[in-house]
């Protein structure tokens, strides 16, 4: 037989509509991962709830999320795709971690402390204990490589910390993780603070695209990006100077596989303004079949849920296996 594939897991909250930047920083590249590597992609609706959601949308968006995992070409032959809520150990193993998590670590998540500033009159202790859930998701499967933006960095450092003080008194019960952070041309910024990466929490509407945004709506959004007010008045890849056009920049490279150069060279003597209606196009158009495949999956529900049985079933089967190990390690009696 071959060697054993290397494991990888990741996941979104569905706390909001998928955007632009969740596809071309992260879902593309998982695309990308799933042929090399052994891919769980998880929809972790049980870390949305630490800030309050609406149900109805919560429970609409979780599976329009996985329709979109497919649509986005994450095929669910070739990789577990489930909601966490499903697969009862992310829960189970999360107590457990968060015994062996300590209070002093978790007050140092600046994701805590910028969310608990958001969200003052709700500061619960899931929000808090937050990164020992997400250690319980990845270190469950024994996960290698967790693909992440950098925000998630950190998080992912404390997974590691929390496997090796667990195995440190126990023996080798997890695979030591490690943060996988995509290479360059990932970070897609808003299209209103380019200062600030692009995000479903953002304030300004004109700011974030979605993946099932309308093409006018996309059109609209990107006539009203943000360029630089440099004198210069050119497109030039400057991510210091010109942080709005090298945003834009990067979204057209993202979208038609061109380089910097040439896209230098097609707008050499051009003005922002056609500059903008490009890029704008050009994201309809990548967008668009995304689009139209996730309308037509949504109307096929048994599909979806038999995809979810099937990616619980798959994801259990493996998680169970680990949680067994720690109840018995920690000391817990078989049932
Ligand atoms: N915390 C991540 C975020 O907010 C989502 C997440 C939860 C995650 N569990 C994970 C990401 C495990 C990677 C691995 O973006």
């Amino acid at each position: 037989m071959d060697e054993k594939r290397k494991v990888i897991f990741s996941g979104i909250q569905p706390s909001g509509e998928l955007t632009l930047g969740s596809y071309m920083g992260a879902i593309r590249n998982w695309v990308d991962l799933s042929g090399q590597y052994d891919c769980y992609y998880c929809i972790v609706d049980m870390h949305a709830i630490t800030v309050r959601q609406n149900p109805a949308e919560l429970r609409r968006r979780s599976i329009s999320q996985l329709a979109q995992y497919i649509a986005c070409g994450l095929d669910p032959e070739k990789n577990t795709l489930f909601i966490q809520s499903h697969v009862a150990e992310h829960a189970q193993l999360g107590w457990v971690l968060d015994c062996y998590t300590m209070f002093g670590e978790l007050s140092r998540m600046t994701q805590f402390k910028d969310k608990s500033a958001k969200n003052a009159e709700n500061i619960n202790a899931g929000l808090f204990t937050y990164p020992s859930l997400m250690a319980a998701d990845i270190l469950l499967y024994q996960t290698d490589l967790v693909p992440v933006g950098s925000d998630q960095k950190q998080h992912v450092e404390l997974s590691r910390d929390i496997a090796l003080r667990f195995n440190g008194i126990y023996g080798d019960v997890f695979t030591i993780p490690e943060p996988f952070i995509p290479q360059a041309g990932a970070r897609i910024m808003s299209l209103t603070t380019p200062q600030n990466k692009m995000s479903k929490s953002d304030k300004d509407p004109g700011g974030c695209i979605y993946i099932l945004q309308k093409p006018e709506e996309i059109l609209r959004c990107f006539k009203r990006a943000v360029t630089d007010s440099d004198t210069e008045r050119c497109v030039r890849y400057d991510p210091e100077a010109k942080p709005g056009v090298s945003n834009l920049m990067q979204i057209y490279a993202c979208a038609t596989g061109k380089t910097f150069p040439e896209i230098e060279a097609e707008f050499d003597g051009k003005g922002y303004g056609d500059f903008k209606t490009a890029v704008g196009e050009s994201v309809v158009e990548l967008l668009r079949p995304i689009r139209e495949k996730t309308e037509d999956l949504m109307k096929n529900k048994d599909y979806l849920s038999s995809i979810l049985r099937s990616g619980a079933e798959k994801a259990s089967r493996t998680a169970s296996r680990t949680l067994r190990k720690v109840y018995k390690k920690v000391g817990f009696v078989e049932r």
